[in-house]
């Protein structure tokens, strides 16, 4: 017998046992509407949960209407969206698989149009919840380029009342039936500002010392391990490194806090100090680019990890899962051009059963094409079939 794909085994975080290493990473489909999650979002995370991935992450839901990136991403400042999201994570439970939810603020990054409309700063600001001010806020009065709006540095008041919210939306995100919690850290969004010596230019405790600029994002993660049940693993995404010099020795040192705080997996990505999207630098990055982080931070901050980034292949992803470099892999993009990736990675890893987690009404079919050996391979795998090779009935 063939030993297990390693993407194919389980892991147990906590209480929680994953099917297999494969996450569907957190991505923004701007589909909300005033907060609230729609249809969109019931077809696009069930459809990753049929094809079988270990765990479906939602995309970064917003603590504060302050801190949408658009005017169409995903609340949780209230309880108004509870019922929305659980019938997400009643159904993506039913096909099989957890659901996890990215919580997230913007800060000074937030209040643009949509990617596919410029992705640039919006002219009149009526807020996301019902029209409010939209007042873009940050650890400082620094803007993230020379085009967008400069943010309101937060008293510490106000930092305070921002630890609660996270909190408070962790609660919320339990009650709507999540599994997993990963508290967005990176990309350039308000926790990653403040601990960039670069965006955070305070001189009180919230700034300065490496300590000070950790201090928010610590307490953050405190304030929302304190609401998030023990059983549940709790995941931190971070930026490793940035353009405005975040360094990797900064980002261990981070980790290493988070791990005694509670934080179970460090999400491993990199950049989003610059205005543009991290997917859309114009700079090609070559496969699995931040692989090397997630295998750093796992030896140095003895902690599990998962890599993202251009992780496109089955084969590839099985190697850095057995080479040690990270415990779990997020698949982002290529899962949008292929949703069954989970599906096509088990039959090309060679696993026994491959349709064995897909729902009856697919499984069933698919299982028995398979045992009459109709001799080809699935998918778009195989060349060369066409008029003249096909056998007349
Ligand atoms: C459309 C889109 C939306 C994204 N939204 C988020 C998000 O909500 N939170 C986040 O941390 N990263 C987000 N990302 C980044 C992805 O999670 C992932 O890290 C990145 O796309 C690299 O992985 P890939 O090469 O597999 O796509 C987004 C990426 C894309 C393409």
């Amino acid at each position: 017998m063939t030993e297990t794909p390693r993407l194919f085994t389980p892991m147990t975080i906590r209480g929680l046992t994953l099917r297999n290493r494969i996450v569907l990473s957190p991505m923004l489909t701007y589909a909300a509407e005033a907060g609230h999650v729609t249809d969109w979002h019931l077809m696009h995370l069930g459809k990753f949960a049929v094809g079988g991935c270990g765990l479906v992450f939602m995309e970064s839901t917003k603590v504060d209407p302050r801190g949408c990136t658009t005017p169409r991403d995903c609340g949780l400042w209230k309880d108004d969206f509870i019922p929305g999201l659980a019938r997400i994570t009643r159904f993506v439970h039913a096909q099989g698989a957890p659901i996890g939810l990215q919580l997230g603020h913007s800060g000074r990054k937030a209040r643009n149009s949509l990617p596919w409309e410029g992705r640039a700063p919006l002219a009149s600001h009526p807020g996301v919840d019902h029209g409010e001010e939209w007042e873009l806020v940050g650890p400082s009065a620094v803007a993230s380029s020379p085009a967008a709006a400069v943010p309101r540095a937060l008293t510490i008041p106000e930092i305070q009342d921002m630890v609660v919210a996270w909190g408070a939306a962790a609660d919320r995100a339990d009650r709507a039936g999540f599994d997993v919690l990963e508290v967005h850290g990176a990309h350039g969004y308000l926790l990653h500002q403040f601990l960039s010596a670069g965006a955070n230019q305070r001189t009180d405790r919230y700034g300065g010392s490496l300590e000070n600029r950790q201090r928010f994002a610590v307490e953050v993660v405190e304030e929302v391990r304190r609401h998030w049940p023990a059983e549940k693993p709790l995941f931190f995404r971070v930026s490793a490194i940035d353009e405005d010099g975040g360094t990797i020795e900064e980002t261990v040192s981070l980790c290493r806090v988070l791990r005694e705080k509670g934080v179970d997996v460090i999400d491993c990505s990199t950049g989003g100090m610059t205005p543009r999207s991290i997917v859309d630098s114009g700079k090609v990055h070559g496969y699995g680019y931040q692989v090397p982080h997630a295998e750093r931070i796992r030896a140095e901050a003895a902690i599990a990890t998962m890599a993202v980034g251009l992780i496109i292949h089955a084969d590839q992803a099985e190697a850095i899962l057995r080479q040690g470099r990270a415990d779990l892999v997020a698949i982002g993009r290529e899962m949008l051009h292929n949703p069954n990736w989970a599906l096509d990675a088990a039959d090309k890893l060679g696993l026994a059963a491959p349709y064995a987690t897909l729902p009856d009404a697919y499984g069933y079919w698919l299982e028995k094409r398979a045992k009459a050996g109709f001799g080809g391979r699935p998918s778009t795998w195989q060349s060369g079939i066409g008029p003249g090779t096909e056998e007349a009935r």
